[in-house]
């Protein structure tokens, strides 16, 4: 793992597995395709609405937002008065959510990891944020284990990622990585469930407006 952080205003980088002669045994951390990405087109920096909407009446506590990319909802949240994790594995986005933090004056904490080998610290955050992670199995069930196990009991879930409606438009083309209302509603057992919707984007006269499915949910158990 490697940690950026900008608490003392500078990038530090602090692995935590020696070399290893072996490959295999190496840590994989490979953020090629989002590194490129990233450094080929802007990544709104605009944070989700529904979170803004969503957060705002909370108590700044501790936030984990999983694949956190140049962390726009991270960002938005650590000027909110949270103190924001963020994990990614691609070095490109969490290096520009750092200059962008550095910009803002703002704190927040980035671990450059791949999220197969992350584990959080158990019951320690209020909220916990998947955005747009489109993974397929087995990842995608440990991506909502990790959220849900990082929460705290009375701790908030906030999810986004695009509804199974949205096949052929932006976003994934195969149908598997993306979701519906009741997927994530059988992915949130433990929680109450305050939210599942639908929550259409902006659409453009080239490109249809994506759906994507929102939820927000409270740990209970
Ligand atoms: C579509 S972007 C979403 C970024 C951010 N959540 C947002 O909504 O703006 C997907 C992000 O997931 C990250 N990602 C993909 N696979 C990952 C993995 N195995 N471990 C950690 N991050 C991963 C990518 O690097 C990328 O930043």
């Amino acid at each position: 793992m490697t940690s950026i952080s900008n608490e003392k205003n500078d990038i530090e980088t602090r692995p935590t597995s020696p070399p290893s002669p072996d490959p295999t045994q190496a840590p994989r951390i490979n953020g090629s395709r989002w590194d490129q990405r990233y450094s080929q087109e802007a990544w709104s920096e605009i944070p989700d609405p529904e979170l803004v909407d969503l957060a705002k009446p909370l108590k700044p506590g501790k936030a984990l937002d999983l694949g956190c990319g140049t962390g726009r909802n991270a960002l938005w949240l650590a000027g909110q008065g949270w103190s924001v994790t963020g994990v990614d594995s691609s070095y490109v986005g969490l290096s520009q959510a750092m200059a962008r933090a550095r910009r803002l004056s703002l704190s927040l904490e980035l671990l450059h990891l791949d999220l197969t080998e992350y584990v959080p610290s158990i019951g320690q955050y209020q909220l916990a944020i998947i955005a747009n992670l489109h993974f397929g199995e087995p990842m995608r069930t440990g991506l909502f284990e990790i959220a849900k196990s990082s929460l705290e009991i009375g701790g908030y879930l906030y999810f986004l990622g695009r509804h199974k409606d949205s096949v052929g438009h932006r976003g994934p083309s195969d149908p598997d990585l993306l979701f519906t209302e009741k997927e994530l509603r059988d992915r949130l057992t433990g929680f109450e469930i305050v939210l599942i919707s639908r929550a259409d984007r902006n659409s453009s006269s080239e490109r249809p407006a994506p759906t994507n499915v929102i939820g927000w949910a409270k740990r209970v158990g």
